[in-house]
């Protein structure tokens, strides 16, 4: 059972306050005043079966942090405050905003690291003060160590919520702890905003979850700097909605010996995170996380009869008009028995946020819990929230979700 004394605040730290912080913001205090349902949160809804054999509920089974104890903070490049972010986000109601108002303009966002190569389109207008990425990481580790001092008893947990960066593959700076050193000291221009905030969050000894498709866990240096400080990581890049309902859908025909053909994905959004995709370094990023997550499912290896030549593309626009209600098609070449054309299309429509923010939550609460229970580096067993779940070198991960959630039950069962 958790206590409500002020030491057992969860301090939520997320770096970018956009859509997907907001929504999150706003729905825990809508969700704790009792004015909604906390829909699609595992940690809120969900069920767990003991060793005795008995079902509880997670919350109550495992020490998870309560919705009441959360408390929030942040930096963005553009917003001042969490309130007027949730408005230019447009993901909820004037309504429900309205309700929050207070709570929201409450929550101040601090100034960011901003490096135009990384992400070129937006007005950079509050960027911290430091020019040496040693600096810089140096400066975010206190202001890291501040917040959750000052906010929840030293207990907290950092959201990597920012754009998506220009893609850039980690190598020889990222090879090693030293040499990610010895690349902040010299400002290497292959060390993205993002891959300096989990370095500061780590060396402040915060748990660190990456939202976004950034190449954070692909860093060995970040890697082996969570091993060895004993601290949660876990990413990258949410897997909400047409890639959720890609592996749902990519199972179930899997598990029915359907061949495939080709698999076309195709988004339009208008909310800011696609203003920032719509630059091709940036969707590069995407594509990479969102290309990947049928190669295990659809095992060429096993079933050459089945996938050999299979295709698979994935495509986004920005479109402003339909803001964050994305809406997603897929077109499905599948054959059947004696090699005959079967096709499935899937047109979903979302509200991109509103399927993002229980996940966020989830993994907030999860972080933090393995961080109770001392578990460090690379959290793999997470691998159910992301498109592309990040694992050690050499572990064997499932994009099945229904493996994944096996593997999520699995772990929370061993620590109750
Ligand atoms: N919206 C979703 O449902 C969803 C789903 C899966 C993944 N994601 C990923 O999560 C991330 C956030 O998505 P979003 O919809 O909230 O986007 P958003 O554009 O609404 O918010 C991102 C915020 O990050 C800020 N930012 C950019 N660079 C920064 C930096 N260097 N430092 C600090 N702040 C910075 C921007 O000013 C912006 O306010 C994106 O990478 C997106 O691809 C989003």
């Amino acid at each position: 059972m958790v206590s409500t004394s002020p030491q057992s605040k969860l301090g939520v730290f997320t770096v970018g306050m956009g859509a997907v912080a907001t929504t999150l913001m706003a729905g825990v205090e809508l969700v704790r005043s009792g004015r909604r349902p906390p829909v699609g949160a595992y940690t809120q809804l969900g069920w767990i079966e003991g060793r005795d054999g008995q079902r509880r509920r997670v919350a109550e089974a495992l020490p998870l942090a309560r919705l009441e104890d959360l408390v929030f903070g942040g930096i963005d490049l553009v917003e001042t405050n969490a309130a007027d972010a949730a408005r230019t986000a447009a993901v909820l109601s004037a309504e429900d905003l309205a309700l929050v108002d207070g709570f929201l303009r409450g929550i101040e966002a601090g100034p960011g690291l901003h490096d135009p190569a990384y992400v070129r389109t937006l007005p950079s207008l509050r960027v911290r003060p430091e020019q040496n990425k040693a600096e810089q990481a140096a400066a975010m580790t206190a202001v890291f160590r501040d917040f959750f001092a000052r906010r929840s008893g030293g207990r907290g947990v950092v959201l990597l919520t920012l754009s998506t960066e220009a893609w850039r593959t980690p190598g020889a700076t990222h090879a090693t702890i030293e040499a990610f050193r010895a690349g902040l000291a010299r400002n290497d221009p292959e060390i993205s905003p993002s891959q300096i905030y989990a370095w500061a969050a780590i060396e402040a000894g915060f748990p660190v979850v990456n939202c976004t498709p950034n190449p954070v866990l692909e860093a060995p240096a970040i890697r082996d700097l969570a091993a060895e400080r004993n601290v949660a990581i876990a990413g990258s890049d949410l897997k909400s909605g047409q890639t959720l309902m890609k592996t749902v859908i990519a199972a179930g025909l899997a598990k029915r010996y359907l061949g495939v053909k080709g698999w076309f994905s195709t988004n339009i959004l208008g909310n800011r995170d696609g203003f920032v995709l719509h630059e091709p370094q940036n969707f590069r990023a995407k594509e990479i996380t969102k290309g990947g997550v049928l190669d295990d499912i659809f095992n060429r290896q096993e079933q050459p009869a089945l996938y050999q030549g299979m295709e698979h593309q994935v495509h986004i626009n920005y479109y402003p008009p339909k803001g964050d209600n994305k809406e997603a098609w897929d077109a499905i070449q599948l054959f059947g028995w004696l090699g005959y054309d079967v096709e499935i299309k899937v047109n979903f429509q979302c509200r991109d946020s509103i399927l993002a923010a229980p996940l966020v939550l989830d993994l907030a609460l999860l972080a933090d819990l393995a961080a109770q229970k001392g578990a460090g580096g690379i959290q793999s067993w997470l691998g159910g929230y992301f498109k592309n779940p990040g694992h050690r070198p050499g572990e064997k991960v499932s994009n099945d979700l229904h493996v994944q959630v096996g593997v999520i039950e699995e772990k929370l069962r061993g620590w109750l």
